[in-house]
């Protein structure tokens, strides 16, 4: 895996949303996914056609007005966008993006949506650009299976959460039923393939970072080659900071 085949995908995925990259994105896997007409009527239609989501991490737990959210790999701000309507303005949005261009399609499109309660960082999610104990709630979407290092990036979020905080996430996940012996050391890091966990190895690193009542809430129909599904995943932060 190199970073930078992350970057020129993303890139060139945050230039040209109607390419064909193999995966489902766009308005119709925002739908698929379950995101809520409101939020799909309230979102200008722009930014709906550059949702990579994986899965529906909205539908982990609530977020409540008010709250500060930081979404870790948060692409073109679909995911942003929503949060910041669910926290309302008196709550606090922030985004977090390795590829520039993404960064900088998730402003414009906090701009475009009026969402002034949204700020977006440029950074890699194995250091966090924020002080501890100071989120409620983090989310994320198809971006934490991009990372080398899983444990630094859980890690980071633990340190991140305030006490009682909450992580809801969606990623891909390596099918444990559909796992062949070629499998996957081979195929793209970049499009979410090579570096999957098996939900087990993911959830042994979680609870090794800290977090309590780890769950794995569902799989779901998305897939990003023959040995990988999306699946939602909820944990707690129950214990002080570090
Ligand atoms: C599949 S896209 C998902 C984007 C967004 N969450 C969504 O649902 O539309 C993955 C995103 O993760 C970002 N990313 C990949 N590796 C990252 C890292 N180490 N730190 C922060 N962001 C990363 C990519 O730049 C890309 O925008």
């Amino acid at each position: 895996m190199n970073r930078y085949s992350i970057i020129d995908l993303y890139t060139d995925f945050a230039t040209n949303p109607g390419k064909d990259f193999g995966w489902d994105k766009g308005m119709q896997n925002a739908l698929n996914h379950h995101y809520k007409g409101a939020w799909i009527n309230s979102i200008p239609e722009v930014i709906w056609s550059y949702c990579a989501a994986v899965g529906n991490p909205f539908s982990a737990g609530e977020l409540h007005a008010g709250e500060t959210v930081l979404d870790i790999g948060c692409g073109a701000g679909v995911d942003l966008c929503v949060a910041a309507l669910l926290v309302g303005e008196k709550g606090k949005v922030l985004g977090l993006d390795v590829t520039p261009a993404m960064v900088e399609k998730s402003r414009q499109h906090a701009t475009l949506a009026g969402l002034s309660n949204i700020t977006v960082y440029q950074g890699d999610d194995e250091k966090l650009p924020v002080e501890d104990s100071c989120v409620d709630v983090v989310i994320s979407n198809g971006a934490i299976n991009l990372s080398l290092y899983k444990e630094a990036v859980f890690a980071e979020i633990y340190r991140v959460l305030k006490n009682n905080g909450r992580l809801f996430f969606c990623d891909m996940i390596k099918d444990e039923n559909n796992i062949s012996t070629s499998c996957c050391e081979d195929e793209s890091w970049a499009d979410c393939i090579a570096g999957t966990l098996t939900s087990s190895e993911l959830i042994k690193i979680m609870g090794e970072a800290g977090f309590d009542d780890v769950q794995m809430l569902a799989t779901n129909h998305y897939k990003t080659s023959a040995y990988t599904v999306g699946a939602t995943f909820r944990a707690l932060k129950l214990r002080g900071g570090l």
